[in-house]
């Protein structure tokens, strides 16, 4: 049997982590794509080294030739450019919608049966352009945001209750933007629903209304630490988990970016909802039961989307 391909497709921080957990987690050879060899090249050297000494016969290679992706089983995205503190997500898609042409129309070339996960921002409208510049069907182009979103308001759940954050099971929905919705009403600790601990006094409401603004804020918050960068290690251990889910038939549910048809009142875009991945990529999308306010909130990051995938159709009128 022939060992999985996994194509990194940009080679910064968030390639670099995830080819460095693809080779720990033994997930198959890594090929780490960029638009310069040389870089590419010598992460894919240094990760050699740390794979000798990690006991992984994994195969890393760097390069700039997109031929070089042929037969990919799975390509993760995060080719573009990352923002920078003061600017906000969207201000990058003009930037990063010709990089996803480019990389889209060489995964339909190349490797048109892989499994793709996009990281690029604006992530949902990456994703969907993407999909568009691919040709890929749908349940083939999955998007990260939710994923690392939910693990943000999971974190800071568990700090704030002082549980095992395995313990906590909360999703966050919607585009991964400034309006995405952390689920409260729907989050467990143990199997008990947040709001019952709520009333047990376990933490406040004020205390859930804070953690719910600091996941919307969640990027923001670490690229004005880092200065100069943009979160990059829970990005690539969202993605890694998605690409074990799908490699390994785990039919795992994650609430990513999916091409709705339909579901949730949506067609014809990508946005966050609780998706299971098994081999056959998107097999399931699990509509949600909201109130009013989850409805009203979820409509509003959905608007957000529809409007950047517009920017995208005036900016390509081939997507149009
Ligand atoms: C994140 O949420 O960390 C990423 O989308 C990167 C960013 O710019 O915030």
């Amino acid at each position: 049997m022939s060992r999985n391909k996994i194509v990194l497709a940009g080679a910064g921080q968030i390639g670099g982590t995830l080819a460095h957990l693809a080779m720990l987690h033994r997930l198959g050879d890594v090929t780490l794509l960029d638009v310069a060899a040389n870089p590419p090249k010598g992460k894919a050297l240094d990760l050699s080294h740390a794979a000798a000494i990690e006991g992984s016969d994994a195969v890393l290679r760097g390069t700039a030739d997109q031929a070089d992706i042929v037969g990919a089983d799975v390509v993760i995205v995060t080719a573009g450019v990352p923002r920078r503190p003061g600017v906000d997500r969207e201000a990058l898609l003009g930037i990063n919608l010709p990089v996803m042409e480019s990389i889209g129309t060489a995964i339909g070339r190349y490797c048109p049966d892989a499994f793709v996960i996009c990281i690029t921002n604006p992530l949902d409208a990456m994703v969907w352009a993407l999909r568009r510049f691919s040709g890929l069907p749908p349940e083939r182009v999955v998007g990260m945001g939710g994923v690392l979103d939910s693990a943000r308001l999971r974190s800071f759940l568990a700090e704030a209750l002082g549980v095992s954050v395995t313990e906590v099971q909360a999703m966050t929905l919607g585009g991964h933007g400034d309006d995405m919705v952390p689920l409260v009403r729907q989050a467990t600790v143990g199997g008990v629903a947040l709001p019952d601990l709520v009333k047990m006094g376990w933490i406040t409401q004020q205390a859930i209304d804070a953690i719910v603004q600091r996941t919307r804020n969640g990027g923001a918050e670490v690229v004005n630490l880092m200065g100069s960068s943009s979160a990059y290690y829970a990005p690539a251990s969202a993605a890694i988990a998605m690409a074990m889910s799908y490699l390994g038939d785990q039919k795992r549910v994650f609430p990513a970016s999916a091409a709705l048809s339909g579901q949730y009142g949506v067609d014809g875009l990508h946005v966050g909802v609780p998706v299971m991945i098994g081999s056959g990529g998107i097999e399931k999308i699990i509509e949600l039961d909201f109130d009013d306010e989850e409805r009203r909130q979820f409509a509003r990051s959905v608007a957000a989307v529809a409007s950047l995938v517009e920017d995208c159709k005036r900016l390509h009128l081939g997507l149009a």
